[in-house]
């Protein structure tokens, strides 16, 4: 792997030693399932083969030193104060989350020197976030010889996030980045984090990602709203989350909500369902029904709970009009939406040709090409190398 070697190589330079663990934790996208996970509901992703690499050896000392092969500028973590945030928007706000997570829970984490790599796009919306603190849990784990429960660990992560960097995420990242299988997807239930595994490696079937390369402003304040409105609608129908609500008990009580409530909580609603439905339809290799199901969820997200965008609308009707005829089944936008990514459920026979036209009816449209990725499911989190104790340095 040659990233791999890349990142030994530049921790040895930079910090005179060899690493004495290299972990990796994978990014992620989301078959269907969307904005459903802090509401208790389903949801269906899987891992794919980009992911963040950290190399770390001890330092002897009371501080994390931390250096991204992205950014110049290292960050500091003084272990012998209170872990705190530092400015809003700081990439080393997440790592410090996690630092902060062990630390309350009893766990040692001594003086590391660490170098960080991501082959997962940027604010892409393919979760570059939760494999950053699900690696550096990882490290932390490794270097304290101490395994957090694999559940503790996502909410751990998931802390993090909502802590110190402000975003009021749900499971589904932590979760799948820390535990997905190669080959799988899970259908996880947020309301009991249990999730089945469930077989995804038809080499006839292969998910293309489509990124915008967009990301909207939007996105910051518009994913807490949603958040406070399933609430409120979840309050008004006096439940706790939205999961507990079946279409027909919502359809009786509609006439107890605004507008706004009704659209969001249909959504949440609907979409359940549907990734049930589409996890029973995978299992069956029904992959009509897949991409049905994913066009039907992309329309909810568009007109109930309003979290698309003109990038991903086009990609999807671009793919609805490439049509499984020319190997297409379905497409819809895919994580927290305005910008991001769109994905296509295609026939890998057709991959090709479904990439180049994707790529020149989008940028014909928009005048840039988006960037393009075909992904399996890859396996979660894990160490990839450790060098015994008397070899390190
Ligand atoms: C973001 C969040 C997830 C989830 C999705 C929408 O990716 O991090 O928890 O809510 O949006 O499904």
């Amino acid at each position: 792997m040659v990233e791999l070697e890349m990142l030994r190589t530049a921790f040895e330079r930079q910090c005179g030693r060899s690493p004495a663990w290299i972990v990796r934790a994978p990014g992620r996208v989301n078959l269907i399932g969307e904005h459903t996970d802090y509401n208790e509901g389903f949801v269906l992703p899987m891992a794919i083969e980009r992911e963040v690499l950290i190399a770390a050896a001890p330092n002897g000392g009371a501080r994390l030193q931390l250096r991204s092969t992205a950014v110049d500028a290292p960050a500091t973590i003084e272990l012998a104060q209170p872990v705190r945030p530092v400015v809003a928007g700081d990439w080393s706000n997440y790592p410090r989350g996690v630092v902060a997570g062990f630390i309350e829970r009893g766990i040692r984490v001594g003086g590391l020197d660490l170098l960080i790599h991501s082959t997962v796009p940027l604010g892409a919306g393919l979760s570059s976030s939760a494999a950053l603190t699900v690696a550096t849990a990882t490290v932390l784990e490794a270097s304290a010889r101490q395994r957090l429960d694999p559940l503790e660990k996502v909410r751990l992560c998931q802390e993090a996030e909502h802590r110190f960097a402000g975003v009021p995420c749900g499971i589904m990242d932590p979760f799948i980045v820390s535990l997905a299988r190669q080959d799988r997807l899970a259908l996880l239930d947020c309301q009991s984090w249990h999730a089945r595994s469930i077989e995804f490696s038809d080499p006839e079937v292969s998910v293309l990602i489509v990124a915008t390369n967009v990301r909207h402003a939007l996105a910051h304040s518009e994913y807490p709203l949603r958040r406070r409105q399933c609430e409120a609608a979840a309050a008004k129908l006096q439940v706790r989350a939205l999961r507990a609500v079946s279409e027909p008990e919502l359809a009786r009580a509609a006439a107890q909500l605004d507008a706004i409530s009704l659209k969001r909580a249909r959504h949440v609603v609907t979409e359940i369902a549907r990734t049930q439905q589409a996890a029973a339809a995978i299992t069956a290799c029904r992959w009509s029904e897949v991409g049905h199901l994913m066009y039907l969820s992309h329309e909810s997200l568009r007109c109930d709970f309003e979290v698309s965008s003109p990038e991903l609308d086009r990609i999807v009707e671009i793919g609805a009009s490439i049509g499984e005829e020319g190997g297409v089944f379905g497409a819809r936008m895919t994580g927290g939406g305005f910008g991001g990514c769109a994905i296509m459920l295609m026939r890998s026979a057709a991959a090709a040709s479904v990439m180049q036209q994707v790529s020149a009816q989008y940028a014909q449209y928009f005048g840039v090409a988006p960037a393009l990725l075909v992904s399996r499911a890859a396996a979660g989190a894990g160490v990839l190398q450790e060098l015994p104790v008397s070899e390190r340095a």
